[in-house]
């Protein structure tokens, strides 16, 4: 296997870790402000990979799929990694938000070094700070669309008539309160998602991930989802961080990072390149020395 550079976004990579950020997503400390920026302007970082690096055994061969490789994400901005498949996108994914550990390097997520966390620690973190939204909608068929909701608000210590409030808000601002007593079979592809995202965001965590989730649905539905993820991260200050190969998503993205071969290729901001929003410019990702 080749040997992979590492690369990434200047301006995150060279300002200081936050602190843990605590309370609700919205009670986020401003940084200075940056006139570059737009979207997560002055939000602190919230994720932050470290020269990380992970490597799997695939029969007799250890395939390289990350090799130090370093990248810092704020809070309030929906940034979208795109690329190939196969490329370790998931798998970026899966070491930022702690469900899988580096073979080296730090995966660090609200100031909090994950690594440094045992496996009931991490359970909590992911618990407490994290929602997550995949491709296949992961409903329980049995379960209304408010029950669906409502179920992880119990693992929280919230009371029922807590957690029902929540879940009802939470699928109000996906715009599905009226389908709140809807089973999944009930539910058309861009609604199981929504119920999905509500799912996610009724826990009111700090970082919402997200594998492809439009993959399963046509262009309408896929674009609602997105409207809705880019609006969790401007109105409640969430970090989402959405994995996706659909050229449609790539313009709603605060920024893209496109990977290649476990690398970051190009970390760029569709906005401040109106017009081009199908066309990648190129790289400004800079090279860490090894
Ligand atoms: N647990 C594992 N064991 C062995 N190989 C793995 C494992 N997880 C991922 N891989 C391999 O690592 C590479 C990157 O996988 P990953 O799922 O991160 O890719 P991806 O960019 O998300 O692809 P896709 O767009 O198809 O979802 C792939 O070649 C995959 O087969
Ligand atoms: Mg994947």
């Amino acid at each position: 296997m080749t040997t992979l550079t590492a690369m990434t976004a200047p301006t995150p990579m060279n300002e200081p870790s936050p602190r843990a950020m605590h309370g609700k997503p919205n009670a986020m400390p401003n940084a200075t402000p940056n006139a570059t920026r737009q979207a997560g302007e002055g939000a602190p970082i919230s994720l932050e990979a470290r020269q990380v690096s992970k490597s799997f055994l695939s029969g007799v061969v250890r395939l390289h799929v990350l090799q130090s490789l370093s990248i810092a994400i704020r809070a309030a901005e929906l940034t979208l990694i795109s690329g190939p498949s196969g490329c370790g996108k998931s798998t970026l994914l899966s070491l930022l938000s702690g469900l899988q550990s580096p073979d080296a390097g730090q995966a660090w997520a609200l100031g909090q070094d994950l690594g440094r966390l045992n496996k009931r620690q991490l359970e909590r973190f992911r618990l407490q700070h994290t929602g997550f939204v995949f491709q296949g909608f992961n409903l329980f068929p049995a379960l209304t669309a408010r029950e669906q909701v409502q179920l992880p608000l119990g693992y929280l210590g919230l009371d029922n008539r807590e957690s029902a409030r929540r879940a009802m808000l939470a699928l109000d601002e996906v715009g599905m309160a009226q389908r709140a007593d809807a089973y999944p079979a009930q539910l058309s592809g861009g609604e199981k998602q929504r119920v999905a995202i509500a799912r996610a965001l009724a826990k009111e965590p700090q970082l919402l991930f997200a594998d492809e989730p439009t993959s399963a649905l046509d262009a309408d539905n896929g674009q609602k989802i997105i409207d809705i993820l880019h609006r969790i991260a401007r109105s409640h200050g969430t970090t989402v961080l959405c994995v996706s190969h659909d050229p449609r998503v790539v313009r709603h993205a605060d920024r893209v990072l496109t990977m290649e071969d476990g690398m970051i290729r190009n970390d760029w901001l569709p906005s401040r390149a109106p017009g081009l929003a199908d066309v990648p410019p190129p790289a400004r990702a800079q090279e860490i020395p090894a």
